[in-house]
């Protein structure tokens, strides 16, 4: 349903962007803003900014910035409806929604049907297991022979269905539900002259989305026919994409945030066994590989990953990958092995609670520890040849951490561990990030996006390689990044340095159509005598370029007074000299607009065939070409012929 303007507005005037932060942050007053760690990261030192005059937040750590309803977007992984939803929920305000567009109505009755049905069939099933005589005898005695509580069963929505060919397909049709709506939410198979149920004779085990509902079902068999597969899983859905989810995480989301940790298995059972035994903080990829939204996901409620293996030393090898993958999404990533042939499903089932918690603890091995241990062979393996792998191996692994001072870190406790010198393993570490970084450069300039991640070039990467590789969505973003945040202060004696980049930029096409934007409204400011301040372009007249703005605010926006936490300004040194900084953003601005013109030019040149329009278009050519070397050289750049 469309929420309905006036309710939209009363979210808007409400919510208040202190009180919303605030039940997720500690926040403490700096200047005229708030600052606290930020919920995005796991950072030791505060960088993440609320500015309650204009009811934004900024994150320095992770670049995130907004209002409070995209603050709860990001936060809690919804969408914009739902967030409304939610702080409609804090305030007690009622919403009313809205007609919507026949469209609208058929994309969301689509989904809303489906959540329906599977809703729907999870209730079926679980009123099968406890309540129907089939159910009671097969299923529910298979879960008490397990272990399973009844309270565990309920918590889990657990379920059964009958060994028949069309239990839930009567029993929904009904309900009123179409057979095509069951078939869409991968309840039946419909074959041409047959239809029927899916999932028949199994246990069931719905799989929940982040907010409690069904969206898809494992069910496991209850024989030894090996003919058959061990599970029966829901196929892909409009509401059920398999890699974005795992299992466990509705009933776990709460625990991990408090815990701050995450175990991860692999199993249905095994996240039911661990509830059991009080663990409650444990998710499972359900048998597949973790993916990285995966790790995203988890990665909203906390930074801090445990992966739990039977020990089986080669399914232990091939999982490499899933850790090295919650590295590279900068989460921390341990692991805990069990004694062989136990999954922690079994092994919690031999041993008190307490114990079993004690277990995990004293298991826990950082990823340094745990890779050493599985390829040595648990310190078996000590000659030369294998240390050497075991070295490379490690440091790989390091080297995909986006953190620096993580990546430091872990390469002293590396050289501790492995008894190596720390500046061999650094060198050794560095070689790799530039390779990195020139592969991800190399790929970003292929895509049109700027250089790296972050606002500024990386350091790792020499002058030259960086400056062949800005495009134009970057030098226009930075331009403007410099013209929104310093604007107001001064170039030289007499000119401001918006009054710098407005002139230098006179004749420059920007391509963006929002940094167009803001440069005339930049332009019009100018001449109305007004000063440029990030707080022209940041409000609710314009979400697009506010968020612009937002993506672009500096950390002394946030710091009234002093410049006492220069040191943590994002680009270093830049606030020592200004004008020095402004000057090379314009000149790298202007390079590449030249460079665009000269191929332009050379294009042009190309399809001519006209010899006088030749004869212009060279003299063009020259000129540009000229320029752009010229522009090059004051920038330092070394021309390569
Ligand atoms: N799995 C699957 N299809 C299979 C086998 C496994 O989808 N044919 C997935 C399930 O999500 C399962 C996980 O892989 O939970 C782990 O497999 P396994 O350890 O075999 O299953 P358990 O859940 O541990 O079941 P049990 O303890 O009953 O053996
Ligand atoms: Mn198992």
């Amino acid at each position: 349903m469309a929420i309905s303007n006036e309710t939209i507005n009363e979210i808007k005037t409400r919510a208040d962007i202190l009180e919303v932060v605030g039940d997720f942050v500690d926040l403490k007053k700096a200047g005229s803003s708030y600052r606290g760690l930020s919920p995005f990261t796991n950072e030791k030192t505060p960088s993440f900014y609320v500015s309650p005059s204009k009811e934004i937040y900024k994150c320095f750590s992770s670049g995130k910035g907004g209002d409070a309803i995209s603050f709860i977007m990001e936060l809690e992984g919804i969408n914009y409806i739902e967030a409304l939803k939610f702080l409609a929920n804090k305030y007690g305000i009622e919403v009313e929604e809205e007609e919507q567009t026949d469209e609208q109505i058929q994309a969301q009755n689509e989904r809303e049907s489906l959540f329906i049905i599977l809703n729907f069939a999870k209730d079926y099933f679980a009123e099968t297991l406890l309540e129907h005589d089939e159910g009671k005898s097969i299923g529910l005695s298979y879960f008490k022979e397990r272990g399973f509580s009844e309270e565990t069963i309920r918590k889990f929505d657990l379920g059964y269905s009958l060994d028949t060919w069309d239990g839930f397909m009567k029993a929904a049709e009904k309900k009123g539900f179409k057979r095509e709506i069951m078939e869409k939410a991968g309840l039946i198979l419909a074959s041409e002259n047959k239809t029927y149920d899916r999932f028949r004779g199994r246990v069931m085990f719905p799989i929940h989305n982040v907010a409690g509902k069904a969206i898809a079902f494992g069910a496991r068999i209850l024989t030894n026919n090996k003919k058959q597969p061990k599970y029966i899983n829901s196929p892909e859905t409009e509401v059920y994409h398999k890699s974005n989810i795992v299992y466990g995480i509705h009933q776990a989301k709460q625990e991990i945030r408090n815990a701050d940790m995450c175990y991860l298995v692999e199993g249905y059972t095994d996240v039911i066994s661990m509830h059991q035994s009080g663990v409650h903080n444990v998710v499972s990829s359900s048998g597949t590989s973790l993916t990285k939204e995966q790790i995203q996901l988890i990665g909203r409620y906390t930074k801090n990953i445990t992966v739990l293996y039977d020990g089986d030393n080669a399914g232990i090898k091939a999982s490499f990958r899933g850790i090295d993958l919650i590295l590279e999404h900068d989460l921390d990533v341990k692991a805990v092995v069990f004694p062989e042939g136990e999954d922690p499903d079994s092994f919690s089932r031999t041993m008190s609670s307490e114990a079993f918690v004690d277990y995990l603890k004293e298991n826990a091995k950082d990823f340094i520890t745990f890779k050493t241990n599985v390829l040595t062979d648990g310190g078996k393996k000590v000659d030369p040849a294998s240390k050497v792998q075991v070295i490379r191996d490690v440091i790989a692994s390091i080297a995909l951490i986006p953190d620096g001072i993580k990546r430091s870190v872990y390469i002293q406790s590396c050289a501790h561990q492995l008894d190596i010198e720390e500046q061999v393993l650094l060198s050794e570490l560095n070689k790799l990030l530039i390779t990195k970084q020139q592969k991800e450069n190399q790929q970003r300039f292929r895509e049109n996006e700027p250089p790296e991640a972050a606002n500024y070039p990386p350091e790792a990467v020499q002058e030259e390689v960086k400056e062949t590789h800005y495009t134009s969505y970057y030098v226009e973003r930075q331009t403007l990044r410099m013209l929104v945040n310093y604007g107001g202060e001064p170039f030289d004696e007499e000119t401001s340095i918006a009054e710098f980049i407005l002139d230098e930029t006179e004749e420059i096409k920007f391509k963006d159509e929002m940094v167009r934007k803001v440069i005339e409204q930049s332009s019009a400011l100018l001449a109305r005598g007004e000063k440029i301040n990030p707080d022209e372009f940041i409000g609710p007249h314009d979400p697009v370029m506010s968020q612009l703005v937002i993506d672009l605010l500096e950390l002394n926006y946030f710091i009234s007074s002093g410049w006492q936490e220069r040191h943590r300004i994002g680009t270093p040194h830049e606030k020592d000299d200004l004008a020095e900084a402004v000057f090379k953003v314009v000149l790298r601005l202007k390079r590449k607009k030249l460079e665009e013109l000269t191929s332009e030019t050379e294009e042009a040149l190309k399809n001519s065939t006209n010899p006088q329009e030749q004869d212009e278009l060279i003299k063009i050519y020259i000129h540009y070409k000229r320029l752009f070397d010229e522009v090059g050289k004051q920038l330092g750049i070394v021309v390569a012929k």
